[in-house]
């Protein structure tokens, strides 16, 4: 019998929702179309997709770069906050879809079974920095088609992946199918108040995608000053953070192809009215939500 925390008992085929086994190397799902994943460099591969190019060449970019203290610090505050009301001295299922290098990683409970999901290469980025944590899958995965059995995870975070896919409501169903009951979810999303500073990001969102991609870097860069002088969300600025810290924020901001920005709206507004609202976080637009069935 499958271990309950193994890879047949916790994942599915992301095509037809069948059942996996191994066959070597690869995985492969028991549906008529035999459809079959990779596993290498430690990562389980369900997807390599052509719209998360511009991620992953984001996170190669960036790779080299140490790991940004204050973003660590800010991933650290948001798991406490997320996991403040969970028992985590009982076995659980944690997955945090759109890892990206995997700063909310260290803060997990060790004990908890870790899936980290990410549809682009940051996933080898994650993997690199914090392959060493105990009970943790590193998965190449589209949160619009989960590769996850229904009902077999007790907490699901996303910090800033939902609010870029394309379509969310499709990414939201799938957390709901993942999820059982009495389960906890908490999302983040940058947002403002700001009319100026969302229509602002609209307008350089949308440059960005017009100009050529040899005049990008010099557009990240004309845009460093904002963040280093206005600060945001990661806390990054020009007095604690350095240079290369600054453009990989802007870069961030710009790289999804599609980014819901909270600006008048909440999560709220688009998750089932089965998951009841627990808390607020103080930072942009965050809240956890529980599902009563
Ligand atoms: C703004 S980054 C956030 C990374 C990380 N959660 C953090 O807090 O540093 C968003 C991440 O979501 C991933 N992502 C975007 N769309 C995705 C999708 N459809 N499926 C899976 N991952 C996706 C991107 O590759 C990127 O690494
Ligand atoms: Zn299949």
């Amino acid at each position: 019998m499958d271990q309950p925390f193994s890879i047949p008992s916790l994942f599915c085929c992301p095509n037809c929702q069948a059942s996996l086994t191994t066959d070597g190397e690869s995985l492969v799902c028991e549906g008529q179309s035999s459809h079959r994943f990779s596993v290498t460099d430690g990562v389980i591969r369900f997807v390599d997709l052509p719209g998360a190019q511009s991620y992953t060449d984001h996170w190669r970019s960036y790779a080299g770069a140490a790991p940004q203290q204050q973003k660590l610090a800010q991933a650290k505050r948001f798991v406490q906050w997320l996991l403040k009301n969970v028992n985590a001295d009982k076995p659980m299922v944690i997955l945090d879809i759109g890892c990206g290098d995997g700063n909310h990683l260290p803060f997990l409970p060790a004990n908890a079974v870790k899936i980290v999901l990410d549809y682009s290469h940051a996933i080898d980025v994650a993997r690199t920095r914090h392959g060493h944590l105990p009970n943790i899958y590193f998965v190449q995965a589209d949160a619009l088609s989960l590769p996850i059995h229904s009902e077999k995870v007790d907490v699901v975070f996303s910090y800033g992946c939902i609010n870029c896919v394309p379509d969310m409501d499709q990414a939201i169903a799938e957390v709901d199918r993942v999820t059982g009951p009495d389960s906890t979810i908490g999302l983040w999303g940058w947002g403002t108040q700001s009319a100026l500073l969302a229509n602002g990001l609209h307008l350089c969102r949308l440059l960005y995608r017009l100009i050529p991609a040899a005049l990008k870097p010099f557009f990240v860069n004309a845009l460093v000053p904002i963040v280093a002088l206005t600060g945001n969300s990661s806390d990054i600025t020009a007095r604690n953070s350095s240079l290369a810290a600054c453009r990989e924020i802007v870069s961030t901001n710009l790289s999804p192809e599609k980014l819901h920005l909270f600006h008048r709206d909440t999560w709220t507004d688009f998750v089932p009215q089965h998951w009841k609202i627990q808390d607020t976080y103080d930072i942009s637009c965050g809240q956890i939500f529980s599902r009563e069935e």
